[in-house]
């Protein structure tokens, strides 16, 4: 069934847990997801982000309405959201095709420059019932194959992720405290009094991005620090290609494609699990 983020994040809070995140940007790894999720009867978190179309994949306006498909028919609740909108024109385009949730992602821009396109964004999905999420401090690189390792990261501040909820109305927060999108070059030091610290001045969730290459233990201590969604991928996509790789037989691309979705399918599994406390 198809819900917006802040229906899915209502369900996160009462558990105490955090609803996993994971990319689907061809129907492999949709089907991956949300057959994970139906197997463990959790809610999941099914996203496009707008840098897919520059890596050359699919178009928000041809998977779309594939991912909407797919949630509606889930016995499992599913949000659809688009990661990572840097565009507001991209944001809008996703609403109108019914995304029930968007992330405007305006962390590269002055923090007042940020809340103004945030607080537009809001406007519009007010109009959809839809839910937005927005990220303030900056994980550094979006892009997972060109992951900095960090460096670029600006911790948010806990009273500028106050200041920034209550000026733009936004349902979950992207914050950074230590996790970087991607492969890490070194072990990430996850900062879990910076987490606290933050939830003691905000009232919505907050979100952990660059899920993949995080401890078991890491992860359980993010979210009873008060994390609520997790964004993972690159280990989701990375056990998909490790799974063709040791095919014996790689023949046929229709099998190939098979082999990477169970691979990916597990891995999800195993990741739901954490975050569900399973
Ligand atoms: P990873 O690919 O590092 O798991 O991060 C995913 C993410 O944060 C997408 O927004």
């Amino acid at each position: 069934m198809l819900l917006n983020l802040k229906s899915i994040m209502e369900l996160a809070e009462e558990k105490n847990i955090a609803i996993g995140t994971f990319n689907g940007p061809n129907f492999e790894s949709i089907k991956a997801v949300i057959n994970a999720a139906e197997e463990l009867d959790q809610p999941v978190v099914l996203t496009h982000a707008q840098l897919h179309e520059d890596w050359g994949l699919c178009r928000i306006d041809e998977i779309g309405p594939i991912m909407l498909f797919m949630a509606k028919k889930a016995s499992v609740p599913v949000c659809v959201h688009l990661d990572h909108g840097t565009d507001l024109d991209y944001v809008k385009k996703g609403l109108d095709i019914g995304f029930t949730s968007v992330m405007y992602d305006g962390s590269e821009l002055s923090l007042e420059q940020n809340v103004e396109n945030t607080k537009k964004v809001v406007e519009m999905a007010a109009r959809t019932g839809a839910s937005v999420e927005a990220e303030v401090g900056s994980m550094g690189a979006r892009d997972m194959g060109k992951g900095d390792g960090g460096e670029g990261s600006i911790y948010t501040d806990p009273d500028v992720a106050k200041w920034f909820v209550e000026q733009t109305g936004v349902d979950a927060l992207a914050c950074a405290f230590g996790s970087v999108h991607g492969l890490y070059m070194k072990e990430p030091k996850l900062d879990f009094d910076l987490i606290r610290r933050i939830k003691a001045k905000i009232d919505v969730p907050i979100v952990m991005h660059g899920g993949s290459g995080v401890s078991d233990e890491d992860y359980r201590n993010v979210i009873k620090a008060g994390v609520r969604k997790i964004n993972y991928y690159t280990y989701m996509g990375k056990a998909g290609a490790n799974a063709v790789s040791e095919m014996k037989d790689k023949t046929y691309f229709h099998d190939m494609a098979h082999t990477a979705e169970l691979a990916m399918k597990e891995n999800v599994k195993r990741i739901i699990k954490v975050f569900s406390n399973l």
